[in-house]
């Protein structure tokens, strides 16, 4: 036979048809894949500085605060306590698994994790605290000087070395190991049948159209309340507040389900207490399906398989200040 640049493409094809027959179908969500740590110093200064409160006017909140690593990376309440115990106005999302997100915030307003970083710190309702403040308080403690400098080679403190440290910690907060992940790798027994008649409604039903990916979630924003408008106790408007657009009101970033036992309460607002609550409104506002109460319990069996194993490490030792730091202001 002439070998005809015709003849090569057809073998090519039917040589990909043939592999693509023999691999099962795919699945809409894939595995967390474990961290790979490539600058380890950079980690651990993240790391403290993610557990250190001297980032707060008052000296007590830090980030793990509101997204307590205990806790699934949340605070477990409706909306947070800020500075002052001011009432948060949105839920506190999981930094766990955030960095496979499109963007971040419920309205995705920050792009990355890096650019996220620097909003709590100032904002008067969280941290309350300035950036300069914060770098202040920063370079008046010798060991931090020391670890900025081993982190990054040179000896600046500023708020882009603070935030890409920060940002460097939580893209490790990632929780592979699930059960789900195990049956997804294969391991057939990971999951019971009534788990698995969870997972198949959740394909069959529609969620994997806006829960997908490694996080099952965080790769699009979508409306809350498709089919019937949902009644937010919070005032965000969602994604509109970014682009200026109507049409993207109330459009919301698609919130990961990864280690979703562990972030109640659910939605924006934080109004759903429990799972059930939670699947049941889902189904309803964005699907126009009313699940029985087995098929509600199913679906909630096997959203409990998502938990992945949790980040595990020795608790930070934060170095101490030194006679120049500023003072905590605790009570203004
Ligand atoms: C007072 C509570 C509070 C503190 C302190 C706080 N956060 Fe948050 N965080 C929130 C809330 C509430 C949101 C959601 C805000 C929104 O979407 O408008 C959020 C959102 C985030 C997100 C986006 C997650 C997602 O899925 O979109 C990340 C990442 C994050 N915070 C990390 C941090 C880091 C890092 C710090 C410390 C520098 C910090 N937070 C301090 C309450 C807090
Ligand atoms: C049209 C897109 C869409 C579909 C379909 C959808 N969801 Fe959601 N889901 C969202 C959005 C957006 C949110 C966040 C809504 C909010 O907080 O206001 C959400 C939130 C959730 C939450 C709460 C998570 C948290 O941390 O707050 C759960 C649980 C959930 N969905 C499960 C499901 C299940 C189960 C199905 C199928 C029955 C489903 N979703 C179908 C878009 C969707």
């Amino acid at each position: 036979m002439k070998i005809t640049p015709l003849a090569i493409a057809i073998t090519a094809l039917t040589g990909s048809l043939n592999a693509w027959a023999a691999k099962p179908a795919a699945e809409p969500i894939s595995p967390i894949q474990p961290a790979v740590i490539t600058n380890p110093k950079l980690v651990e200064l993240g790391k403290k500085l993610y557990f250190d409160p001297r980032l707060s006017k008052s000296g007590a909140i830090s980030c793990n605060s509101c997204h307590n690593l205990s806790m699934g990376g949340t605070d477990n309440l409706k909306t947070s306590i800020g500075h002052n115990w001011q009432k948060g106005p949105i839920n506190s999302p999981t930094v766990l698994n955030s960095r496979f997100a499109l963007a971040q915030f419920w309205d995705g307003r920050a792009k990355d994790l890096k650019e996220q970083a620097g909003g709590p710190i100032a904002n008067p309702g969280e941290m309350a605290f300035t950036h300069e403040l914060a770098v202040d308080v920063l370079k008046s403690i010798p060991q931090y000087v020391a670890e900025f400098k081993s982190a990054f080679g040179t000896d600046a403190v500023d708020i882009g070395r603070i935030t890409t440290a920060i940002a460097a910690f939580e893209e490790t907060l990632v929780t592979p190991d699930s059960r789900f992940d195990k049956w997804l790798k294969g391991d057939k027994k990971a999951l019971n049948e009534k788990e698995l008649a969870g997972y198949a409604l959740f394909k069959n039903s529609g969620c994997v159209a806006c829960h997908n990916g490694p996080a099952v979630g965080g790769t699009s924003f979508q409306k809350m309340g498709v089919v019937e408008p949902y009644k937010a106790t919070s005032p965000a408007e969602g994604r509109s507040a970014v682009t200026g657009k109507d049409a993207d009101r109330f459009n919301f970033k698609v919130p990961t389900l990864r280690n979703v036992e562990l972030t109640y309460p659910y939605f924006h607002d934080g109004e759903a207490a429990t799972l059930e609550k939670a699947v049941d409104v889902m189904g309803r506002l964005q699907l126009g399906k009313q699940f029985t109460t087995d098929e509600n319990a199913s679906i909630v069996a096997f959203l409990k398989t998502l938990t992945g194993k949790q980040p595990n490490f020795k608790l930070p030792t934060l170095p101490p200040s030194s006679n120049a730091t500023p003072q905590p202001k605790p009570f203004e």
